[in-house]
């Protein structure tokens, strides 16, 4: 038995294949690397280089392998590109997730794990936030990976097939061993460009906001570490073989962290007091987002190892340091 990785050379598939790995299971990446890295995907893995959507490709490789399950990371993941780009948004995330699961039903394949994500509950009321929120995503982004997940939820009662959707809250770190980090140029995400920061690679970063009602009037998320996330993955694995059926679950720890206590995390840990500007509000951001992870412990048993913010940073750092260090070289 072999999981497909898809999306397996970028920043939270490439933890996912050394997790895998790391259980002795058989992994196949296909990605076209248009964000990732090859260097990204270990030696044990095979790497397909191609689309999700080449449906050729994918049941060849589906075949070939006898793969038995499929982790779906591969995707467009920045919210306010997405807005000045819906159309693309919808092909790489929805049309082509449709072609990718109509080949696994095509090819027999009955597990399927998808990356979904906290956008599709937009501006929670309550928070934390339950599987069973309103889902009011807010970007086409949010939209085109909840569209996936109503598309899963149909094919799943109309065939021999289940799934688990993840709704990940806030994913940073990087892999304890230093295997693997993010690497994404230009990433957007708030402890990675304060660890760019600390490490010289930016001059200076910016606070978006500091007028939100919380408690210190900048935004608050659910930040969970890299490699807790896929090991719930590997565990929706293991209960997808068992044949407990699908499920939708948030994926995050159920407290929240302002944006200055992440930048004082990152400066207190990397020893820098780098320049950090104020900023205007940043359109589309939600005051606070935070998960109930309930579910994610009762049904996956997940039991997080990583749930410290300065452990978090730590990882993100050691990785950021080494990136450093090759552009060096
Ligand atoms: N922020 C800054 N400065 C920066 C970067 C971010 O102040 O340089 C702030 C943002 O304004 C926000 C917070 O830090 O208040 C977190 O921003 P991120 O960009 O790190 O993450 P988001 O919460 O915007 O988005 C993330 C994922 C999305 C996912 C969403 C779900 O990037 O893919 O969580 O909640 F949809």
């Amino acid at each position: 038995m072999t999981v497909l990785v898809t999306g397996g050379a970028g920043y939270i598939g490439s933890h996912m294949v050394w997790e895998l790995l790391d259980h002795g299971e058989e992994v196949v990446v296909l990605d076209r690397l248009s964000t990732g890295f090859d260097w990204a995907v270990p030696e044990a893995a095979e790497l397909v280089v191609g689309d999700i959507g080449d449906q050729k490709l994918v049941e060849q490789t589906m075949k070939r392998r006898g793969v038995d399950a499929v982790i779906h990371f591969a995707g467009s993941i920045i919210v306010p590109e997405s807005v000045s780009d819906p159309l693309g948004y919808y092909l790489n995330n929805t049309v082509k997730s449709r072609a990718l699961i109509e080949s696994a039903v095509r090819c027999g394949v009955k597990h399927f794990i998808f990356s979904s994500t906290a956008a599709v509950y937009g501006s929670p009321e309550k928070i934390p936030v339950t599987e069973e929120n309103p889902l009011v995503p807010e970007s086409p982004y949010g939209t085109s990976k909840l569209m996936t997940e109503l598309m899963l939820r149909d094919t799943a009662a109309a065939h021999d097939f289940a799934y688990t959707a993840l709704r990940y809250f806030n994913v940073s770190g990087a892999d304890p061993k230093k295997r693997t980090g993010q690497s994404t140029k230009g990433a957007t995400h708030l402890i990675k460009v304060a660890c760019e920061t600390a490490t010289g690679k930016r001059p200076h970063m910016e606070v978006f906001g500091e007028d939100y009602p919380t408690r210190d009037g900048t935004c608050v998320r659910d930040y969970i570490h890299v490699s807790d996330l896929v090991n719930a993955h590997y565990l929706a694995l293991e209960r997808l073989r068992k044949g407990r059926g699908s499920l939708v679950a948030n994926c995050g720890y159920g407290r929240g962290y302002s944006v200055l206590e992440v930048i004082d995390t990152v400066k207190r840990v990397s020893g820098k007091n780098f320049a950090v500007a104020k900023s205007g509000r940043r359109p589309g951001d939600a005051v606070a987002i935070v998960a109930s992870a309930e579910r994610c412990f009762a049904e996956l048993g997940w039991k997080p190892a990583h749930d410290d913010l300065e452990e978090i940073v730590t990882h993100a750092l050691n990785w950021e340091n080494l990136l450093a260090r090759r552009n060096r070289l």
